[in-house]
């Protein structure tokens, strides 16, 4: 296990469904490597080729029947692989890592939307990661009824997102429950955590992001 070194970050994205997340996790990518930063873009889950296939079988609506202690197995077994695969060794090499999701997700999701025992969610998590936190990490915020809306809408327009849909077909209160747990998290650990409205254009929030990011001043400077 490795704990950031000071020339190297690790940034996580945040935030409940149709946050625009995974747009702006890229466009925030492309903003620090424009700034002179060597960033590497991951995601959760499916930030590698095993991930790929967990992702498929977690997130397609014909395993509706999943339990969620399974549905917690593979979220960790995705992330175990992922840390060691792709996020320490390019922490290592003094990238600054932005990654998609990671384990406040299945905090959020699992522990606080499923209802599973947190504690459960913590020992997992010190047995696959080492309780591994990122450096900053960017809590995208948005109302349910907004979030679903957007999600929705684009499930209808991309094929690839109608596949994987088994959460957006979680009722409102599941929803409510993971947006409040995210809330419960920033809370508890406001040296970490940012959070961010996700209401603006696509541009604003781009902006919104690379400045909190700039404030925490966790960002080393640029080679
Ligand atoms: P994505 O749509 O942001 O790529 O994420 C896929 C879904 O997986 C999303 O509905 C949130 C869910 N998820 C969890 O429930 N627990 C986790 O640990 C992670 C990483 C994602």
């Amino acid at each position: 296990m490795l704990s950031s070194p000071a020339l190297s970050i690790f940034v996580t994205l945040e935030g409940i469904e149709g946050t625009g997340k995974s747009t702006q996790a890229t466009r925030l990518a492309k903003r620090l490597r424009a700034e002179g930063y060597d960033c590497l873009l991951t995601r959760e889950p499916g930030g590698t080729a095993i991930g790929r296939e967990i992702r498929q079988v977690i997130l397609s609506p014909k395993n509706h029947r999943m339990c969620a202690e399974t549905e917690l197995g593979l979220y960790f077994s995705d992330r175990a692989q992922h840390l060691r695969e792709v996020v320490w060794p390019a922490l290592e090499a003094r990238r600054i890592v932005v990654s998609d999701r990671f384990t406040d997700s299945t905090l959020a999701y699992q522990g606080h939307g499923r209802g599973l025992p947190l504690r459960l969610v913590r020992s997992l998590d010190r047995i696959m990661t080492g309780e591994f936190r990122p450096t900053v990490t960017l809590l995208l915020d948005l109302t349910v009824q907004e979030g679903l809306l957007r999600a929705r809408r684009r499930n209808r327009e991309s094929a690839a997102h109608g596949r994987e849909g088994r959460f957006e077909e979680e009722e409102l209160a599941f929803h409510q429950r993971v947006r409040k747990g995210y809330a419960q998290l920033a809370k508890k650990d406001p040296d970490r955590y940012v959070t961010v409205s996700a209401t603006g254009t696509i541009k604003e929030v781009t902006e919104a992001l690379w400045l909190a990011l700039k404030r925490t001043g966790k960002l080393p400077r640029a080679k």
